[in-house]
């Protein structure tokens, strides 16, 4: 038996799972302390609670994880402070000094696959030396969440580990060549320190207190890929609070334009990825206007026609990243006497995947990589009208895999692949899937971005004055 981990940003799961089949023989979940700054021991005891009259069962163990958090330990490896998570922003100027100090965005991108922002870890460890200089001075090993719980698992007098996949969100990590650069770290903190032995994908790091494999796990993103079995030529798109559109690519990219981030996945290849700011909170928000529930919501969309009777809509409702458009707002156009409430819950759709259709596209110009089908998953995708529209606007078929926890079954993939000690992950038998098609509707995505071209150049912050 084989036990993956999800240690998330809210809680760590752990699935029980046959290593010959993948099939799930048992899961507990135990709950940690949400938010952006967290006490990482937090997520110990929640493993521990978690993998209670699991672990002793199990052959072999990984942990997946939340990506870039900085757990900043001292010389005892205690914690000098509480972690800093991927998403918290504070750290969002010493993103730009150290993008800066590498010599603009084209080179950090060149030297680590992505463009900094707050998320990664070099940016919250600047952000410590400028903020709590005491802290930084203290801090003599970083790891990231994943590895701060695999060591956990660890026997004792193991050295930390981590993977190249979870590195490559750190900012001292060359994705290309898949080693660490000290000297990036040492130039956000501001001194050397130590950082975990990276472990190859399919070894095994270490073992366990009850002599179980203990592979390298890995960031959670990663995990998910390897528990879906995505393969060259597949995209999997996430709709939830914000749109992820990745892949798995054979080849390294480095956009200097920051829209493509360049990780490393968990198998030996990349996992670029694209994400959108506004995705599932369209169909929130129209949902609230037209005071409906998401069923009738999707009912009213299906009553309009493709391109929604000539409504369009830019749904930049928060601003956006992908265009990158930080003070955009939502764009409607299109509106006549003849609208009905079906076309306005139709263009919120019709948004949505024409937003999630730009994201795979640049995607696809970075990877060069055509997909031969797209992988959807989250809330959603429950949707009638998400599920019938997705695959028109999107131009081919869409692959709904059955809801589960992707993260903690790659956990357990990866490790059932050390146990083996194979080339190759082990393959299970894929999960039932639902496959939509449609006849493609190339004129609604083309409305889309001749008014995205149009309003490239609006300034789109809403104006204060004379208020
Ligand atoms: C990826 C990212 C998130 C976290 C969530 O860059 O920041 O997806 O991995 O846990």
């Amino acid at each position: 038996l084989i036990l993956g981990l999800d240690s998330s940003t809210q809680s760590t799961k752990a699935l029980l799972v046959d290593a010959d089949t993948g099939e799930v023989v048992d899961a507990r979940t135990a709950p940690h302390p949400p938010g952006t700054e967290v006490d990482p021991k937090a997520w110990l005891a929640a493993a521990d609670d978690a993998t209670a009259g699991l672990l002793e069962r199990a052959d072999a163990v990984a942990v997946g994880g939340q990506q870039h958090g900085m757990v900043a330990l001292d010389d005892e490896r205690a914690p000098v402070r509480d972690a800093l998570l991927w998403n918290d922003t504070r750290s969002a100027d010493a993103a730009r000094d150290l993008i800066a100090e590498m010599g603009g965005p084209q080179a950090c991108a060149d030297a680590i696959g992505s463009v900094l922002v707050a998320s990664f870890t070099s940016s919250k460890l600047r952000w410590l030396r400028d903020h709590e200089p005491e802290h930084a001075v203290a801090t003599t090993t970083v790891l990231l969440p994943h590895d701060f719980v695999s060591h956990h698992l660890a026997a004792p007098g193991t050295e930390p580990f981590t993977d190249r996949g979870d590195a490559s969100g750190t900012g001292y990590f060359a994705t290309a060549i898949g080693q660490w650069r000290p000297d990036l770290l040492e130039q956000a903190l501001g001194h050397s320190a130590r950082l975990p032995r990276i472990v190859a994908p399919g070894h095994t790091a270490a073992e366990t207190s009850g002599g179980a494999v203990l592979a390298g796990g890995t960031g959670d993103n990663m995990a998910a890929a390897l528990g879906m079995a995505l393969r060259p030529g597949d995209v999997l798109v996430s709709v939830g609070t914000s749109g992820v559109a990745s892949a798995i690519s054979t080849t390294p990219v480095a956009d200097g334009a920051g829209v493509v981030t360049g990780f490393a996945d968990a198998s030996g290849g990349f996992l670029p990825m694209v994400t959108t700011m506004n995705a599932a909170g369209i169909l929130d928000l129209q949902a609230r206007w037209l005071g409906v529930d998401h069923d009738e919501l999707a009912a009213l969309a299906l009553q309009s026609a493709p391109g929604a009777g000539g409504v369009t809509l830019l749904p930049y409702y928060g601003g956006e990243r992908t265009p990158n458009r930080p003070d955009a707002v939502g764009t409607w156009t299109g509106l006549t006497p003849r609208t009905t409430r079906a076309d306005l819950a139709r263009a919120a759709y019709e948004a949505l995947l024409c937003s999630l259709a730009d994201a795979v596209d640049r995607l696809v110009a970075a990877t060069g990589a055509q997909p031969q089908r797209v992988l959807m998953v989250g809330g959603a995708t429950k949707s009638a009208a998400l599920r019938e529209l997705a695959p028109a606007v999107l131009g081919c078929p869409v692959v709904l895999p059955p809801p589960g926890e992707y993260v903690a079954l790659g956990a357990a993939r990866q490790a059932a692949w050390a146990l083996a000690g194979s080339a190759e992950p082990p393959t299970w038998p894929a999960p039932e899937t639902t496959v939509l098609e449609a006849d493609p509707t190339p004129h609604v995505r083309e409305v889309y971005a001749d008014l995205r071209a149009r309003t490239d150049t609006w300034t789109t912050t809403p104006s204060t004055e004379g208020t």
